[in-house]
Order: C-alpha cells, then structure tokens, then sequence
C-alpha cells in the first residue's frame, strides 16, 4: 500500500483541495476521514470552478474511488445536494466510485439549529465564528454515544430509536438553555431522513470489513479537511474545530491500517490566512493585509467571510510540523506575494517581554503573542505562468529556500495559481 497525506498546515484554505486534485490523477483512492461540509475546497479546472464540502477531491478523476470515512460527520441532505449540483455541472457521479463508510457519524438538522444557538449565546470575545453547519455538536453526539450513523438510515426501526434517544436531550437543551420555542419534532425527524436515506442508500458502503480490505496493495490518497492550528487537540483551542486534523489522523478516521505514510504533504499558503475567531498575531490590519485580501481573493469557500490575512508564521508551522514530521511542502499562492518590496516573516514570538521560538500551548499567552519579524526581500514578477522552478524569481526562490531551511523539510510542489495547470513539482510526487 502506498499512501500519501495532504492536510493544512495552517487554519484551513491552504488550497488542499486544488492539491488534492492535481495528485489525484495517480491514486486509486482519495479518502476524506475527519470534519465535514465545513471544507470548502476549491477546484478550477478549465475556467470553471467547483467547490466540493463533503465530496473527496478526486471526484474530477475517473475511475479513482472516493472514500467518505468513519471520521467524517456527514449532512446527508447537504452531501445530496452537493452530489446533484456536480451532476448539474456535467460531473459524472457513480455510486460505485463514491462510498460513505457504515460508520460515518450524521450531521443531523437539530445539530446546525444547536451550532447557531449556541453561537448567538455568545460574546464577542468568545465567538468561535463556526461555520454553522452543525459540526461541533455532531462530534460530542458521537462522543455521547448518541449521534446517528450512516447505517442507521438503512433501518427505519434503528433510525427511530436513534432519533428518538437524541431528541429529548436536545429538545431540554434548545428549550431551557436557548429559549427556543421552535423544538425538534422526533415523526417528522424520521420521515424526512428516511427519505434521505432511501436516496443516499447507494453511496453506502454494503459490506464494510470487505470494503476495508481492498484497499489493500492500493494508492491511496488522504485529503485532509481544515489545517492543523485547527486541530482540536493541538490547534488554537478553544478556537478551533471539532476533529483531529493532524495527518495521524488519517489511519484513526478511514479504517486503513497504518503502515505509515508514503509521502505526508503539508499545504502551506506562503502567507497567513484565518477564518472566524481567535487570536492570530501576524494578521496585518493595515494596507498590506488589504492586499492579500485582494489580490488572494480570499473570501471562504464555505461561508463566503472576509478571511483575515497577514505574514508567514514560522513560529505556528513548527508546531504544525512537529506534530505532523511532514515529509513535504506543497506552498500554494506565492503569486499573491509579487508586489511587495519588503516580505515579513514570523521566526519567533515576544510574550510578556521574552522572546520565544517555541508556539505558546496556552491561549492567554498565544493571544498576548507579538511577532518577531525576519525581512525577507520581495519580487514584483508576476508568476502565474511560471511552470519551471528555474523561471521563479530570485527573491522567490531565496523564500522558498529559506521556509525549506527553518522548518527542515523540503518544497517538491509550489502553486502559482488557482487553476489546475498553475503548478510547478520540482520532483515527481505519486
Ligand atoms: P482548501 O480549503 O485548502 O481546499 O482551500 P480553499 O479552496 O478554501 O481556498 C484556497 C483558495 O485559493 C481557492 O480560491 C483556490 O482557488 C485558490 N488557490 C489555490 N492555490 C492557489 C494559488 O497558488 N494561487 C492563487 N492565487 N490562488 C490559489
Ligand atoms: P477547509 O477544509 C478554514 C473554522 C471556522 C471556525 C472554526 C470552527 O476549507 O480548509 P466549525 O464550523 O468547524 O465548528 O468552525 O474553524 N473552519 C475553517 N476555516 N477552512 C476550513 O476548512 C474550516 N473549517 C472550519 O471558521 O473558526
Ligand atoms: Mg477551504
């Protein structure tokens, strides 16, 4: 079995979607195995743009399977909906080559209504900006050992008692804690995911330990969803998502047994970008975040939010990098960076007055984490035609040379732009 990793190395939107995508063409798997329609992953091909939330981003290459894994929590209408917009586009969508796991925890309509409420209830300050699509309170109904599995909606008998044993503690929580009056209705619930489940019941894996099994011997592809700084263990807590991110969590979240990883991908934005709360030091407030906004187009695939933007943080990435031991980089949206004459990066933290390498665990000092800049110089040529390694600019290439350097691990793969073709490898990866 050979299998490669390709997951953020940052807050999400690295662009491991349009990563995914290129390497895909020499898998014979591509397998999602934590978080959910909180991805957004963009994929242009042509001109033409697609963004996928719960579909694995090999879905653009015949004949390669995509894998939907026990880690993933999954909205069943929204993955349909997802199904039918790609087949609306022309996207050839077979069953038999799109495959949810048995076990795949559900994202149910009273978990989005309980992510919404919950985020309203609070300040400011303490607003974790999720994307609203139900995931935090998926994860704790399958940690409660209440959550609704894929499974489930093959069995109308199983789904009711599922739903049933879910309901009357989220009608208590919506009611007494929220002042809801509109609660959860446990017949119509059933109804309406028994039609969802008669739709979706030809995604569904038949036989799962067979399943599993014939991966064996394959190439298999895992695409990470989110970035590590998200990581509900080892990310920005409590500013983070509700799933393990980390490439390690890739074995946990498929079934696949772990053998180790062939190739483990990080996909880093030569820049910073984050979505939603949380402290982010090197965010840039003034003229020059404006233009990584602009010119980087970044709006979220998902929610379509203003991303904050700011400088490279080095500090942040060797925590990624030591909990991930990433073998490569694939740095993405170095095209955004011509312009600059002057380009900061991040090489350590000031807190509380001492200067530190090392990313502070603890949110309080995270948050009073003042950035120790490195100068580094920019280029004003525009790279996005640039498909040679050679052809980047100087500056460029003494950037990149110096992210390989402190974080001791090699860029086989930089993007110079959005579209597909927008690549250059400075070897082989698949
Ligand atoms: P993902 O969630 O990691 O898959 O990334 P997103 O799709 O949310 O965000 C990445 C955005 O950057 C998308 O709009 C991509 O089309 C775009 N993108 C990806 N790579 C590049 C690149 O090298 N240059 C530029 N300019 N845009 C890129
Ligand atoms: P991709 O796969 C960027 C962020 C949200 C919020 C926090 C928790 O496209 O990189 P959640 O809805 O997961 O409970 O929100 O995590 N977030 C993302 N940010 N990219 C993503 O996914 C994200 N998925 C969640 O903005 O701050
Ligand atoms: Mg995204």
């Amino acid at each position: 079995m050979l299998t490669y990793a390709v997951t953020g190395a940052q807050w999400g939107d690295e662009g491991k979607g349009k990563i995914v995508d290129v390497l895909a063409e020499k898998m014979e798997a591509v397998v999602r195995f934590q978080g959910g329609n909180n991805a957004g992953h963009t994929i242009i091909i042509g001109g033409k743009k697609h963004v996928l939330h719960t579909v694995p981003s090999g879905i653009f290459h015949q004949g390669v399977l995509n894998y939907i894994g026990n880690g993933v929590v999954l909205d069943p209408e929204e993955f349909l909906t997802e199904v039918e917009g790609l087949r609306a586009g022309g996207i050839l969508i077979d069953p038999r080559f799109l495959k949810i796991s048995r076990r795949a925890s559900l994202i149910m309509d009273y978990h989005r209504v309980i992510d919404k409420a919950r985020e309203s209830s609070k300040s400011a300050e303490t607003k974790i900006g999720t994307t609203g699509r139900g995931i935090g309170p998926a994860y704790e109904d399958k940690a409660s050992r209440f959550g609704v599995r894929a499974a489930d909606l093959l069995s109308p008998e199983r789904l009711k008692e599922r739903i049933a044993h879910a309901v009357a503690e989220k009608n208590a929580l919506l009611k007494h804690l929220y002042g809801s009056t509109a609660l959860i209705d446990i017949d119509a619930t059933v109804e309406k995911y028994s039609r969802i489940g008669e739709k979706l019941a030809p995604f569904i894996v038949a036989e799962e330990q067979a399943f599993l099994a014939s991966f064996a011997g394959k190439k298999i592809l895992f695409e990470g969803a989110q970035g590590s700084m998200l990581d509900i263990d080892f990310g920005t807590f409590p500013f983070v998502t509700s799933s393990n991110t980390v490439s390690s969590y890739a074995f946990v979240g498929s079934g696949i047994n772990p053998g180790g990883l062939t190739e483990n991908i990080a996909v880093m934005k030569a820049y910073t970008t984050r979505v939603g709360g949380g402290p982010f030091p090197t965010q840039d407030p003034g003229e020059e975040g404006r233009i990584m906004v602009k010119k980087g187009m970044e709006f979220g695939a998902t929610t379509g939010r203003e991303r904050r933007c700011g400088w490279l943080d080095l500090v942040a990435l060797r925590s990624t990098f030591l909990v991930n031991r990433f073998t490569a980089i694939a740095l993405t949206k170095i095209d955004v960076l011509s312009g600059f004459d002057t380009l900061k990066v991040a090489t350590a933290y000031r807190v509380n007055g001492k200067e530190t390498p090392h990313f502070p665990t603890d949110i309080a000092q995270f948050a009073a984490a003042v950035p120790v800049y490195r100068e580094l110089p920019g280029w004003h040529a525009d790279l996005s035609a640039v498909r040679k390694f050679s052809d980047l600019p100087s500056e460029a290439r003494s950037y990149i040379a110096f992210i390989e350097q402190e974080l001791s691990t090699p860029v086989p793969i930089v993007s110079v732009g959005p579209g597909r073709e927008q690549i250059l490898f400075t070897r082989p990866i698949g």
